[in-house]
């Protein structure tokens, strides 16, 4: 059988560092609330002008150059935003054209903080149903720009960042042994809008808007949605929590990340987790933390790998992948 194997990936995060201190001088707020309520120490801010696809170009090229493939190779890019740097066009379409890569398509995906783990779904189909052969997939964000920088609840949580990885066609025997995306799972429930939104847009609105949230109603819906896809993702292949090396969950709080492995069984040793350090960069999380946990050595070819995000929509969903 046709597998999408992941041979690379890279991160960027913008230079800037905007401490809870920092914060704390900003809102009516402390680190020691925001430490202890979501695990967040510091997040990543992008520089003036500097846009979601500067981000992305800038992960895309450290994951080419870790999968040992050019631009000319490539022939998808799937890039997952919330936060695009124009209404129209994409900005996959913007990445592609800075890249040099001149074949086949790029597009747009849009699914908030899930938005990596569809795009990786999406690659991968492509990918089997053999229409394309190498697909560049994204996630990178600018949540700085859409957030409300008077309000305590939601501008300590977010960052800025990039992630992303090469996907390329190779064959596998068809079992959980396989290196390659085994398994994808995806999930939206479009009656929950309220909990979690941008109050703009281009045609409600014809602004761009700042983000909303009900926090402790998402926090609710996240565990449970999460520990649903996750044993999908087990099911579908016959795999036990126990036979998973790694979980590179979506990085929102640390709480909901916890509580996740715990309902998994599973030590927080085996969870990888950036949010300490990025806070939440929605689309951009799960790969910066799979890009950083591949660059440091703890990923380790041959290992399984279980991606899983929950976001606005809300939409959720898990990839389970052997490095
Ligand atoms: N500093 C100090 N106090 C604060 C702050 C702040 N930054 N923000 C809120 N508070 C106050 C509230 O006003 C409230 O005060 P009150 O009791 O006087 O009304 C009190 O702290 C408790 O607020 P809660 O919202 O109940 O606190 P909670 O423990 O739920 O933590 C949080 C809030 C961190 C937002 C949590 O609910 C959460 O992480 N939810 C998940 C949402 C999330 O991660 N969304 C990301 C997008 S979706 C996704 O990625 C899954």
């Amino acid at each position: 059988v046709t597998r999408s194997l992941l041979i690379g990936s890279g991160a960027y995060l913008p230079e800037r560092i905007l401490s809870n201190a920092e914060l704390a001088a900003m809102v009516d707020t402390d680190d020691a609330w925001i430490t202890a309520r979501t695990g967040i120490r510091q997040r990543h801010i992008a520089a003036e002008g500097e846009c979601t696809s500067d981000l992305a170009i800038a992960a895309s090229r450290r994951a080419l150059e870790a999968a040992g493939r050019e631009p000319k190779d490539i022939d998808l890019i799937v890039l997952a935003t919330a936060t695009p740097d124009y209404t129209f066009p994409a900005t996959a379409a913007t990445v592609q054209a800075s890249l040099g890569v001149r074949k086949g398509a790029a597009f747009d995906i849009q699914a908030v903080c899930s938005g990596f783990v569809y795009a990786m779904a999406v690659a991968d189909n492509f990918i089997k149903a053999g229409q394309h052969k190498r697909a560049l997939v994204i996630g990178a964000e600018t949540f700085s720009r859409i957030l409300d920088w008077q309000d305590r609840t939601t501008c300590v949580l977010f960052g800025d960042g990039a992630g992303a990885v090469v996907l390329e066609a190779g064959k596998g025997a068809g079992t959980s042994a396989d290196r390659g995306v085994l398994t994808t799972h995806l999930h939206t429930d479009g009656r929950h809008h309220d909990l979690l939104y941008v109050d703009g847009g281009p045609s409600k609105t014809q602004t761009v808007g700042h983000l909303r949230m009900a926090g402790r109603e998402v926090f609710r819906h996240a565990v449970v949605n999460l520990a649903e896809v996750v044993g999908e993702a087990l099911a579908a292949t016959g795999l036990t929590p126990a036979d998973l090396d790694w979980i590179v969950p979506h990085q929102a709080n640390l709480r909901i990340i916890d509580g996740t492995a715990r309902k998994l069984g599973l030590d927080l040793s085996k969870v990888v987790v950036t949010v300490d350090r990025h806070g939440n960069t929605s689309a951009a999380s799960v790969p910066l933390a799979l890009a950083e946990a591949m660059a440091d050595g703890r990923i380790k070819p041959g290992q399984l790998v279980l991606l899983e995000a929950m976001g606005g929509g809300f939409t959720w969903g898990s990839c389970l992948v052997r490095i």
